[in-house]
């Protein structure tokens, strides 16, 4: 079964407005016309629209890093999806480890999230992965068992076919420490498997899986070369237009 290469880079709370679209023109002068790769950047909220125009008529597409379960009203700080395909967003991270653990967001409220983004159309990146402790103490895949069927609950498998996970072991984000190729690809098997209870085999064979943490270009041909990982969501080297275009080339 081929899958399509999906690579994202998240921006994660980091540019400003002159940066962040000099770094979106880069990528459009370099992996603009790309067709073998799906790109994406997630730049933050204040930035999509003018990321939006430094992007527009190329292959590169947009997602945001986060968003909210209603359409308007008095949620003070937060953004809809309807908000975000008004600016060009074509995808939507949800359930970030740092939004899991620094803000603390639930299961369940990761599970509205995704629900309402799919009813908006927009097409989430959908992260799991298990903290250092629980990796250790061999609870890597009751973690991420336990993420993924709250994630989609309630989500249909013609819906369920547009999400793409993220599997982002929470040790490797930001540290330079990256899950070896062994040990991410048996996650994303296994991750795999579970997709296949949950819904049916057909759609396990379809649905991406990105790996994300510490990938930089010396080891992203290794990861995506996997049999089961299909991309990248990378947070710190898609800051600099030659390291995100470098991690792209290594799925080419
Ligand atoms: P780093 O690539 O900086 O480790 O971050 C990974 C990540 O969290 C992407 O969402």
């Amino acid at each position: 079964m081929s899958r399509k290469l999906f690579i994202a880079g998240n921006w994660k709370m980091n540019t400003n407005l002159a940066g962040g679209v000099e770094l979106a023109k880069a990528l459009v002068k370099e992996v603009g016309s790309l067709k073998e790769i799906d790109v994406a950047v997630c730049p933050p909220f204040v930035y999509l629209g003018e990321v939006s125009r430094a992007l527009a008529g190329s292959g590169i597409a947009m997602g945001a890093q986060d968003m909210f379960y209603e359409n308007n009203g008095a949620f003070t700080g937060e953004i809809s999806g309807e908000m975000l395909k008004d600016v060009g967003c074509k995808y939507v991270i949800l359930g970030h480890s740092e939004r899991r653990h620094v803000i603390g967001e639930s299961d369940e409220l990761i599970n509205r999230k995704m629900v309402k983004a799919l009813a908006d159309g927009l097409l989430p990146i959908f992260c799991i992965g298990e903290l250092l402790e629980e990796r250790n103490s061999g609870r890597t895949m009751d973690v991420v068992t336990r993420q993924v069927k709250a994630g989609f609950e309630g989500i249909s498998a013609a819906d369920a076919a547009k999400i793409t996970i993220a599997y982002e072991p929470v040790w490797a984000i930001g540290t330079g420490v990256t899950a070896t190729s062994a040990q991410a690809q048996e996650v994303h098997a296994a991750v795999r498997a579970l997709v296949a209870e949950i819904y049916d085999k057909s759609l396990a064979d379809v649905i991406r899986i990105q790996y994300g943490g510490s990938v930089k270009a010396s080891n992203a041909a290794e990861l995506l070369n996997q049999p089961d990982i299909d991309g990248a969501l990378v947070g710190g080297a898609s800051l600099k237009a030659a390291d995100f275009v470098g991690i792209i080339k290594g799925g080419l």
